[in-house]
């Protein structure tokens, strides 16, 4: 038998059951916190259009299309599998997303939930200062796309065009030890461009140029602790910000447990792990009935 010189097209990767089947980075407080403000904005009648930029596979944007209400725009802006601007933007794609990003990927992720697509725009964030986005047309805008500063700083000014009053913006990676770019980007835009911080999660800073005490209002209105996330409050440079993160129930357990006597703390801190078996051995033993 004559050997094929075609070769066959990959397998195309399982359909996801779960937007968590997706692979990505958005995770549970953030999810969370997304759902609740989109929701809020749609209860109190608040229209507006959706912007993403840096969507990956479709883990968040798969979310933010459930939001979507009837004569409002979802826009999603990403590379996929085009090559990037400049070298440390294509350093970036390389080293996270090369080996499993594709527009088809995306799109097929995207419609195991929804019947429509976004609008997608394949293509270097930068080409949203263009005005295809109209001013003032977006309640909520996402950014997730590059992390170096240069290109986070130019996406902040997008979303601060785009943003209808009291919109919102949530920017990914504002504090990762990995991204110091998106955090000059962040800071900066607090600082200097008037953004005011009123969520932080792990992973997210949310803001907004409207009104910091609507927004708050509206993340109140639920009570995230009973639900088990840890909510605090924060005042930083002269403004009240919250943050929130999921509190892992096993975590939750840890603080809940009665605290050591002194005396064992010090023995099972102290000793080495040799004694220190010994130890937890002799107070197992002297617990015993
Ligand atoms: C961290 S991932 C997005 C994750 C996604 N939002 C999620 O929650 O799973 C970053 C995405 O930004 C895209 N990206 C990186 N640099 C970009 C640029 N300059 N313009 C547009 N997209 C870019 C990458 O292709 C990648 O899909």
């Amino acid at each position: 038998m004559p050997v094929s010189d075609t070769i066959a097209a990959p397998p195309a990767p399982p359909v996801p059951a779960t937007p968590d089947d997706v692979p990505g980075w958005f995770f549970r407080a953030d999810q969370a916190a997304f759902a609740h403000l989109l929701h809020r904005q749609t209860a109190a009648g608040t229209a507006g259009d959706l912007l993403e930029m840096g969507a990956y596979l479709g883990r968040s944007a798969i979310l933010l299309g459930s939001h979507l209400q009837p004569g409002e725009t979802f826009t999603v802006c990403d590379l996929f599998d085009l090559d990037a601007p400049d070298d440390d933007n294509s350093a970036e794609m390389t080293m996270s997303y090369r080996e499993t990003l594709t527009r088809r990927a995306f799109e097929a992720n995207y419609r195991a939930f929804h019947p429509e697509l976004p609008v997608i725009v394949q293509a270097p964030t930068s080409v949203l200062a263009d005005g295809r986005i109209p001013a003032g047309s977006c309640r909520f805008v996402h950014i997730d796309a590059s992390h170096l500063y240069e290109h986070v700083a130019g996406d902040i000014l997008v979303a601060r065009d785009a943003l209808a009053e009291n919109g919102l913006v949530a920017l990914d990676d504002y504090r990762a030890p990995h991204t110091p770019g998106v955090a000059a980007a962040v800071w900066e835009a607090v600082f200097t461009l008037g953004l005011r911080p009123v969520l932080l999660t792990p992973e997210k800073f949310y803001g907004t140029w409207g009104d910091p005490d609507a927004v708050r209002a509206d993340l109140l209105d639920r009570d995230w602790r009973a639900e088990g996330y840890r909510l605090d409050e924060e005042h930083l440079a002269e403004q009240v910000c919250h943050r929130l993160a999921w509190d892992e129930p096993a975590a939750r357990a840890r603080r809940a447990a009665p605290p050591r006597s002194l005396p064992r703390r010090i023995a099972l801190d102290l000793l080495p792990p040799v004694a220190t078996r010994a130890v937890r051995r002799a107070l197992r033993a002297a617990r015993r009935p």
